[in-house]
């Protein structure tokens, strides 16, 4: 008998993520034949207590997730009063992430499953941002090319049904997350830079600076953003003068620019990687002949990056999916989400031996 037989239509998953610097859990319910119903979620982020140290210090966030675990799992079971008893698979990020903050999720995993005598079941990190718009007022139909774009991992994908992944296509060194965090740092912003790069490029000239667009015309679908940073810091080092040796650029005065300079040097470096991420996608979607694509990951939360991918995709006649805002960035939801729709297809495997095991690294095709 195949497992999803053996699923009930109305099994209940939680999901629990830890893999860097926030603690997300959530509750969902399989619904037959239809997309997993979302019931509870809650989540803390830790970017406040790593904000000191400019980036997340992994042994903080390691203990941070076992503070939070507990009270935030009882917080999403709250959403619809749902029983913990009455959880049927309990899901944890198995990878990729940091080692200790993995291990957190996957303990806290495997102590409630087996408290409650109910399977685990390990998730990829990834496979949780690739499947999240199917939680979406717009979700999207298989087959897709997925743009997905994190802290650590930007790559182009083409997606046939759930756990049926082909890589087209990667970054050689920085991730897009990676550029936006690194490049908001030089221009004296606190981490993670990202949102705070992409709210100080509002009302800056996209054209002012000339930044790389490395690898726009190599001719297959891999990314290099490492070189941004190296093209920025040159920038604002010619606009603040000469820097001593070994000084860094904020020390020697980047608080100096006009706020006016600083936005056209934060819209450049945004037109820069955003223009690179949409012609890509662009390209893999039109290569594979298929009409969708899927963006997923921190970076889709970013505001001219969909206003783009959205003209692009109208004008191409692709019809382009997202997460919800809040489910861009880490969170349960899509941990449990991958579990259900792996039970529903028959790709699950639940433990009931309860040895877990994490992988910092793992890439996603070879789940
Ligand atoms: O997916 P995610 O939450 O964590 C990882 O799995 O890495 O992505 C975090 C990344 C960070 O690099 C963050 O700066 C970036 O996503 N990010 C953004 C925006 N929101 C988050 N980058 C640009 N614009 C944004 N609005
Ligand atoms: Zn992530």
């Amino acid at each position: 008998m195949k497992l999803s037989q053996l699923v009930s239509s109305k099994s209940l998953v939680l999901g629990i993520e830890s893999s860097c610097d926030e603690t997300g859990v959530a509750v969902v319910q399989m619904c037959s034949g239809k997309t997993p119903e979302l019931l509870g979620a809650a989540l803390h982020s830790q970017i406040e207590m790593h904000r000191a140290y400019g980036g997340v210090v992994p042994e903080l966030a390691s203990r941070d997730h076992i503070r939070r675990l507990i009270p935030l799992t009882n917080e999403a079971l709250a959403g619809r009063n749902t029983a913990l008893n009455a959880i049927d698979y309990v899901a944890y990020t198995r990878g990729p992430g940091l080692a200790g903050a993995l291990l957190v999720g996957a303990g806290a995993a495997c102590a409630l499953g087996s408290a409650l005598g109910k399977p685990v079941i390990g998730v990829h990190h990834l496979e949780g941002h690739l499947l999240s718009p199917f939680l979406s007022a717009d979700p999207p139909q298989f087959p897709f090319i997925a743009l997905l774009v994190s802290g650590g991992h930007t790559q182009l994908m083409r997606v046939d049904g759930v756990g049926e992944y082909a890589l087209l296509g990667e970054t050689i060194d920085d991730a897009a997350g990676e550029a936006f965090d690194k490049t908001a740092k030089l221009l004296g912003l606190p981490y993670p830079g990202g949102p705070q790069l992409a709210k100080l490029a509002e009302g800056g000239d996209p054209a002012a600076f000339k930044f790389p667009r490395p690898l726009l015309h190599s001719g297959d679908l891999d990314f290099s953003f490492a070189g941004l940073k190296t093209a920025v810091l040159t920038q604002i080092k010619r606009l603040v003068g000469d820097v001593p040796e070994g000084a860094t650029v904020r020390g020697a005065g980047i608080e100096s620019l006009s706020e006016a300079t600083r936005r056209d040097l934060a819209s450049s470096i945004q037109a820069a990687i955003t223009e690179v991420l949409v012609k890509k996608s662009l390209k893999a979607v039109l290569q594979s002949g298929l009409q969708r694509l899927v963006v997923a990951g921190g970076v889709g939360a970013n505001r001219s990056l969909r206003e783009q991918l959205n003209a692009a995709c109208a004008k191409a006649g692709i019809r382009v999916h997202y997460p919800e805002l809040h489910l861009c960035t880490d969170n349960g939801a899509m941990i449990a989400l991958a579990a259900a729709m792996r039970l529903q297809t028959d790709k699950a495997q639940p433990s009931r031996d309860y040895a877990f095991d994490v992988k910092p690294r793992w890439p996603l095709d070879q789940v």
